[in-house]
């Protein structure tokens, strides 16, 4: 009998239709499936809990199709011997893209632009209209000085940005982002600097809810924020409130604490830039980690 593997969704490009061409009991099934699975693929979207580990005690594997691990008992899983499988390293520039396309559609009101063109009132162009904010000499902290971070600030440099960056780890030597070399600094430090705030760090009990009330007071004001991350690292409440006062000028988020479900406040909120969790969604980068999935999941099951 071949390992059963248990799917909770079918994968962008061919690699699970191969992986289930070596393993041919792999099904796309969910939770009903666990007692009698060996590994799982699933989404960071279902978040796997101890409970279900303890449902599914032949477990050797589970692979996730994300980078991010959060919705995963980890520990646990080490503690029982079962192989976690990422996908890291794959999805670092459609991510950092996605930051950008963030940033950008804010400080140059794209959406708003366009709904004035769809709308058919553009009366033509005048001088004060839409007016956004010029980032080239300004400063752009990072939270995360791994791949993604790096490869944010290989971008916003590009724009004539000065990145800067805040480590998780407390580590403060200097960050080389290919492009240039960044100072790391504390955290509350790199606050006061920040024009321009991007997060990239994972989400860690550290991590979670770092960016409360009173360090988002820390911020220049008018400051934009940008959330690719996970939305469990950002205070959302305390950003809409400061969003409404005008101390942010700007929230660009892909994530949201509690997504898919949102805080009702984001629909109406002013200078907000929403999407639907996009940061790997190129279709390259889908299949990429599709392929990293199921290559790694394969050889944990060798
Ligand atoms: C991940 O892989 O963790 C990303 O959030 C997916 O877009």
């Amino acid at each position: 009998m071949s390992t059963r593997i248990l799917a909770s969704s079918t994968l962008v490009g061919r690699s699970l239709f191969q992986l289930g061409e070596r393993f041919p009991e792999l099904s796309i099934a969910w939770k009903a499936g666990l007692p009698s699975a060996e590994a799982l693929v699933v989404l960071l979207s279902e978040p796997i809990t101890e409970a279900d580990l303890k449902l599914a005690p032949q477990l050797k594997a589970i692979g996730t199709y994300s980078v991010g691990t959060n919705h995963l008992p980890v520990e646990a899983c080490h503690q029982r011997g079962i192989r976690v499988v990422n996908t890291p390293g794959v999805l670092t520039e459609a991510t950092a893209d996605l930051a950008l396309t963030l940033l950008l559609a804010l400080t140059r009101r794209v959406s708003e632009g366009e709904a004035l063109v769809r709308s058919g009132a553009w009366k033509g162009w005048a001088p004060e209209q839409l007016l956004g904010t010029s980032l080239s000499g300004k400063i752009c902290g990072i939270l995360g000085s791994g791949p993604i971070g790096r490869a944010f600030a290989k971008r916003v440099w590009a724009l004539g940005m000065r990145p800067i960056f805040w480590d998780r780890d407390g580590r403060n030597h200097p960050v080389d982002f290919g492009a240039g070399i960044a100072k790391r600094l504390p955290l509350k430090e790199l606050l006061h600097l920040s024009s321009v705030l991007s997060l990239h760090c994972p989400l860690t009990d550290q991590t979670r809810g770092i960016l409360d009330r009173r360090m988002l007071g820390l911020l220049p004001m008018g400051a934009i924020l940008i959330n690719t991350a996970r939305g469990g690292v950002l205070d959302e409440s305390a950003a809409l409130e400061k969003l409404h006062t005008g101390s942010l000028g700007g929230v660009g988020l892909d994530v949201y604490e509690g997504e898919p479900r949102l805080n009702p406040a984001w629909f109406t909120a002013p200078n907000a830039v929403l999407l639907p969790h996009l940061g790997s969604a190129t279709r390259e980068t889908r299949e990429a980690m599709a392929q990293l999935l199921c290559d790694g999941l394969a050889q944990a099951l060798d």
